[in-house]
C-alpha cells in the first residue's frame, strides 16, 4: 500500500491543556444505525466506543463545494441520509450534524455528487494570530493518530467568475507550512519530514487509506479543523483539487484539464491504440488528453478543431452533428465521451441513439451534464436510472474539480 507506507503512522501528542468538549450521554453515543447499515460487528462499535471516550468526538461533518452548489449539496445528502440535519454554511462550505445530535466516526463518509472533501469536523480554530491559529488547529486533534494533512481554501467565487479556478492558493500553502511548522505539530508531518501538499495519482488503499487531517481556510483568520479517510485517488488529493500536472507545451483548452481529471476518476482500463469517440470535440481539448492516453479519437463536431489536433494522425474530425452521423462510424468504437452545451436530456437523448444502436458496443461513457439550472441537480438519480437501462451497471456522478455548472457521469 504505497501511501500508507510512504506517510508513517504518527500519534498527535498533547502539548498544552485539553481541549476536549463536556461529553454529554447524547454525545457518547455511537451511531448504531450507521453501524448496523453498514453490517458493522459488535466488536468493532466497541472498539470504536472506547477510542472515542480519549478524544473530543465528532459531532458534525463537514463538506466543500463548488460555490453555487451548496443547495445541490445540501439536497443530496438530506436526501440519501435523512437522519442528517443542516447546521451551518457558507459559500463553498457547508456542515451537517445527526438528528439525535450523536457522534461520528473518525472516518465517517457518503458518498456524494457535489462534495469536493466530506468527512468529520472537530470545529475551528479562531485567531487574528497565524501561529496561533496552527497550534489551535492541533490542538482539536489531540488523541488522535492522523497519518497527513491537508490544506485548503473554500473556494471564494463561482468558477470562471473573472477567470477564477478553484483550487490552492498561494495563502493555502503559506499556511501549510506554519501548521506544519507549529510546535505542536506532530513530528512525521512536520516541514523536514514530508513533502508539502502531497497528492497522488496513484489509487489509495481502498479499504484503510491513510485518515489525513484537514485544515480548511474558511476565511483568513478562520480556519476548520476535519478528518478523512483518503481511500479513493480523489480523496488523497488536498481539498479534492487535481493535482499539478506535466503540461504539454500548448494547450487547446481548459477541457483538456476537465478530461485529463475525468480519466484518472473514471478509471477505466484504457489501452493505447484503442477508439474513443468524442461527441462535441470542437475546439480539441479534450481530444488532447484522449490523445496524450495514447488512444484514436473521433471527434464529431460541426465546429472546427484547432489544427494541433486535427493534423494529429490519430485524430478524425467529422464534421456533423451527432445525429447526422452515420452509424456505422462508431463501428468498432470502444468509449464513448459526450460534452455538448445543451441540457442533460438533449446530452442522453444524443448517446442513447449511439449505444442502443444494434451493431455498436461501446464499453464506456464519460458524459457531461450541463446543469443550466441548478434544480437539475435533483434529476441525478433519474440520470443514472437512465443510463443503467442501457444496460451499464457501473454508474457514478460527480461535480470534479474543472466542472463548470455540470456534472460528471461516468458508465461501465
Ligand atoms: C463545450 S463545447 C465542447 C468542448 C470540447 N469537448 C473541447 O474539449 O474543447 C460544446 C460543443 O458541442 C458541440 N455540439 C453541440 N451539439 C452537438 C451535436 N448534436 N453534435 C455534435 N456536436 C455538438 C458544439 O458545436 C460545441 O463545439
Amino acid at each position: 500500500m504505497q501511501i500508507r507506507s510512504a506517510i508513517p503512522t504518527i500519534t498527535v501528542k498533547s502539548m498544552g491543556p485539553p481541549t476536549c468538549w463536556p461529553l454529554s450521554p447524547a454525545l457518547l453515543r455511537p451511531p448504531q444505525r450507521l453501524f448496523q447499515r453498514r453490517g458493522f460487528q459488535d466488536n468493532l462499535t466497541k472498539q470504536w466506543f472506547r477510542r472515542s471516550l480519549m478524544v473530543s468526538p465528532a459531532g458534525f461533518i463537514f463538506a466543500t463545494c463548488q460555490q453555487g452548489a451548496e443547495t445541490a449539496l445540501k439536497f443530496e445528502i438530506l436526501r440519501e441520509s435523512p437522519n442528517l440535519r443542516f447546521a451551518y454554511s457558507r459559500p463553498g462550505f457547508v456542515t451537517f450534524k445527526h438528528a439525535d445530535d450523536s457522534p461520528f466516526p473518525d472516518d465517517f463518509q457518503i458518498r456524494s455528487v457535489f462534495a469536493r472533501v466530506l468527512g468529520v469536523s472537530l470545529g475551528k480554530s479562531l485567531s487574528a494570530n497565524m501561529t496561533e491559529r496552527a497550534a489551535g488547529f492541533w490542538r482539536h486533534l489531540e488523541g488522535r493518530t492522523v497519518e497527513g494533512l491537508h490544506v485548503f481554501p473554500r473556494d471564494r467565487s463561482e468558477p470562471g467568475h473573472r477567470g477564477y479556478e478553484p483550487g490552492l492558493t498561494h495563502e493555502s500553502m503559506a499556511s501549510e507550512t506554519i501548521l506544519r511548522s507549529a510546535e505542536n505539530c506532530p513530528l512525521s508531518l512536520r516541514l523536514d519530514q514530508s513533502q508539502q501538499s502531497v497528492s497522488s495519482l496513484r489509487p489509495p488503499d481502498p479499504v484503510n487509506g491513510p485518515l489525513i487531517a484537514d485544515a480548511i481556510i474558511v476565511d483568513s483568520q478562520e480556519w476548520w479543523i476535519g478528518l478523512h479517510r483518503a481511500r479513493r485517488p480523489i480523496s488523497s488529493w488536498p481539498g479534492g483539487f487535481f493535482p499539478k500536472i506535466n503540461l504539454p507545451d500548448r494547450i487547446v483548452s481548459r477541457v483538456f484539464f476537465k478530461m485529463h481529471e475525468s480519466l484518472v476518476w473514471a478509471g477505466f482500463p484504457l489501452e493505447p491504440g484503442q477508439t474513443v469517440a468524442e461527441i462535441g470535440c470542437s475546439p480539441g481539448g479534450a481530444s488532447q488528453a484522449l490523445l496524450a492516453a495514447g488512444l484514436k479519437v473521433v471527434g464529431i463536431d460541426p465546429a472546427e478543431v484547432d489544427p494541433l489536433i486535427s493534423e494529429n494522425p490519430n485524430f478524425r474530425h467529422i464534421r456533423k452533428r451527432s445525429k447526422d452521423v452515420s452509424r456505422r462510424e462508431f463501428n468498432g468504437v470502444d468509449w464513448l465521451t459526450c460534452d455538448i452545451n445543451l441540457p442533460p436530456s438533449y446530452t442522453l437523448d444524443t448517446v442513447e441513439s449511439v449505444v442502443m444502436h444494434s451493431k455498436v458496443r461501446i464499453r464506456g461513457l464519460i458524459l457531461t451534464l450541463k446543469l443550466i439550472d441548478w434544480s437539475l441537480a435533483a434529476e441525478i438519480p433519474a440520470f443514472v436510472e437512465r443510463v443503467r437501462r442501457w444496460g451499464y451497471s457501473r454508474i457514478r456522478v460527480r461535480q470534479l474539480h474543472h466542472n463548470r455548472q455540470e456534472v460528471c457521469l461516468v458508465a461501465r
